[in-house]
């Protein structure tokens, strides 16, 4: 690992007005990929900077790029910590199979992060609510115009302290059903974390916003009558006294924090199903009043409650607009284990110090 220090460092953000993904420290991680020299280089880490790229670099003509998101937090005894970034890098390796990109050593990875963590340890905010979140992303750099997979790659770790994710933090978000655009479908990216899913949702996100929605609830592509996702966050409904959340298909992303909350659930002694969730369902439980709750999962997301989903131009009013009990027990146990105030029961919990 080389290490080259910046000699101009950043003045730090207002912790109260982060937002999300803003601000970016001091330093990155980069790690390329050369298939003609053996594979990946030495890691390094340098200051936080532009890159330099042929025009014809490959990924920007076909998008051959994939990226993660997680999270790092400093506990009150200064000690820092990760959640779970060996499985993100095990999803980031499985989209890049998907994706014909380079694969690489988790361990390797995950010791280069820390490494450009504990570097980068003053930039943690403490405050309840706010992290240091963590970009790891990865772009095919060969420079051609034929379509073909990239034989080099530019594998970079950016890290960002943030604040909640949506403007209003904690108030409910107001979904719309999509029933024009397709987010994915069988045989397709959709379960991958690739550029090109987010670049295709971007269209029903505006115009769900100009509606007055904050984000699309995606149904699936064939038939458009399953709930899937929600494009930045899986979700979950409580339907009577069980939680009920898309199971993962294919199209489906596998989030950390979906697979994370219903452990967390199951072990609290609620039921939680994962199966095929019609829309219709949804929509009846919410018109006769078994809909009692619904909340996003993501790392970003974190837990965030549903307050309104709009199925054909009706308003689907969830617990009164406001944050449901098993959703707030989940927050506070999620973001518990995630800050310590929690035991590790599920060994969840990296220590980078
Ligand atoms: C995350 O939750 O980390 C994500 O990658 C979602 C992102 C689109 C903000």
């Amino acid at each position: 690992m080389k290490i080259e220090l910046s000699k101009n460092r950043k003045q730090k953000p207002d912790v109260n007005a982060l937002g999300f993904g803003k601000y970016f420290t001091d330093h990155m991680l980069v790690w390329e990929y050369d298939s003609s020299e053996g594979g990946w280089q030495e890691q390094m880490i340098i200051p936080y900077d532009d890159f330099k790229l042929d025009p014809a670099c490959c990924s920007l003509h076909y998008g051959q790029g994939i990226f993660e998101g997680l999270k790092a937090y400093k506990g009150e005894d200064g000690g820092v910590t990760m959640f779970r970034p060996r499985d993100n890098f095990l999803r980031m390796n499985k989209s890049a199979q998907r994706l014909c990109m380079a694969t690489f050593d988790v361990d390797e990875a995950l010791r280069g992060l820390a490494q450009l963590i504990k570097l980068e340890e003053d930039w943690i905010p403490t405050q309840a609510g706010t992290s240091l979140y963590i970009r790891p992303f990865m772009f095919g750099t060969e420079p051609f115009l034929g379509v073909h997979p990239s034989g080099k790659f530019m594998f970079t770790i950016i890290l960002s302290p943030v604040g909640s994710y949506y403007a209003n933090g904690l108030e409910p978000t107001k979904l719309i059903v999509e029933d024009k655009y397709t987010r994915a479908s069988q045989g397709g990216t959709g379960e991958a974390k690739c550029m090109g899913n987010y670049a295709a949702s971007l269209l029903a996100g505006e115009e769900a916003k100009k509606k007055g929605f904050d984000q699309v609830l995606w149904l699936d592509g064939e038939e458009k009558k399953y709930v899937t996702e929600v494009g930045s966050m899986n979700i979950a409904f409580v339907i009577g006294d069980k939680v009920v959340t898309p199971e993962l298909d294919g199209t489906i992303l596998r989030g950390i924090t979906r697979d994370s909350a219903i452990k967390v659930l199951r072990a609290g002694g609620y039921e939680v199903e994962e199966r095929k969730l019609p829309i219709a369902e949804v929509v009846s439980a919410a018109r006769d009043g078994s809909l009692k709750e619904a909340f996003g999962t993501g790392t970003a997301a974190v837990i965030s409650p549903v307050g309104t989903i709009n199925f054909s131009g009706e308003d689907l009013v969830i617990n009164n607009g406001e944050m449901g009990k098993i959703t707030s027990w989940l927050y506070d146990r999620i973001t518990g284990i995630q800050t310590r105030r929690y035991a590790d029961d599920f060994g969840w919990v990296y220590r980078v110090k």
